[in-house]
């Protein structure tokens, strides 16, 4: 059932409906339907300096047939869109940090991937992965106490206080795998079993361009549904939903883009290192990068 959804979105010839894919742009009809159910969290704590807005304004629904299934919707400020864009692009792709591109040869050691690619398309374009703290083994699907880094701190705090937030008060973040989507990539069916704690909840971030998520079960004979993850979006995967299958069939061009600044950020002017990205110039590669792209930030505990 998993691999014939994956194989009707991922379609391009005939192209599928998308008429029963989860959007929560409608939750107010989904709500009707009783596809979803609305969660509040009662929290006056803020911490503005993460690129989210106050937690009493997100949007937080759980997937009435996927229990632990969480979906925030885009929590962030245009310029918290900006910042962690950034970091995925400019800082995470340095070394200690590991790359599917590590063994090209444009890349040597210690060099500066996103200064690079300002001048090489094709190894923009050939970027997939980077790794963050405890690296995950490809091969062997395991992580190690040899192959690990030190997390980076800001995405630590950021991941941490939403946790928080949403009541998971003792997670941890020592993982991270970032992928990098291009309008043509796809992700098959996986459930993400490496860590040996498997009862922490693992935390997935969009930016960019339009993915259509699927989520199933235990097995592969369940039929998933279907859900749509637009740039901003978080998905919390815990409790019976932590180990269920998960893919990404297809990613779509969107004409919804939070990243463009509005007046949602006044408070940022205390961050410089944010204050950067409201210049439109300093931003335009990120920009542009975007406009065809996708990322996503995939945070775990691991012991
Ligand atoms: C993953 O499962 O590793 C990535 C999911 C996503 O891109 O949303």
């Amino acid at each position: 059932m998993f691999k014939r959804s994956f194989k009707y979105y991922k379609s391009k010839k005939p192209l599928p409906s998308l008429e029963d894919v989860l959007d929560m742009n409608k939750s107010g009809q989904l709500l009707k339907d009783s596809k979803i159910e609305r969660c509040f969290i009662d929290s006056k704590e803020y911490c503005h300096l993460l690129g989210l807005k106050p937690p009493g304004e997100w949007e937080i629904f759980q997937i009435v047939n996927h229990p632990g299934l969480i979906f925030v919707k885009n929590p962030f400020t245009s310029v918290g869109q900006r910042y962690w864009t950034v970091k995925c692009l400019k800082d995470y792709t340095k070394k200690p940090n590991k790359m599917n591109i590590d063994g090209s040869d444009k890349i040597i050691a210690n060099s500066d991937f996103w200064e690079i690619a300002q001048h090489d398309r094709n190894i923009l374009m050939s970027l997939r992965w980077t790794t963050l703290g405890y690296h995950h083994n490809w091969n062997t699907k395991h992580y190690n106490e040899a192959e690990r880094e030190q997390f980076p701190e800001e995405l630590k705090k950021m991941i941490e206080y939403i946790a928080n937030q949403l009541g998971y008060t003792d997670f941890v973040a020592e993982a991270a795998i970032v992928n990098y989507y291009q309008m043509n990539s796809t992700l098959s069916g996986h459930t993400d079993h490496s860590e040996n704690n498997l009862n922490a909840p693992l935390f997935s971030l969009s930016f960019g361009q339009t993915a259509i998520f699927l989520i199933g079960g235990k097995t592969l004979e369940e039929k998933p549904t279907s859900l749509f993850l637009r740039s901003g979006d978080i998905v919390i995967m815990s409790k019976e939903s932590r180990l269920a299958y998960h893919a990404v069939p297809k990613i779509i061009h969107t004409e919804i883009t939070p990243w463009k600044i509005n007046n949602d950020c006044t408070w940022e002017n205390d961050n410089n290192e944010m204050q950067f990205l409201v210049d439109e110039s300093d931003w335009k590669p990120f920009g542009e990068y975007l406009e065809h792209s996708r990322i996503n930030v995939n945070v775990r505990q691991v012991v």
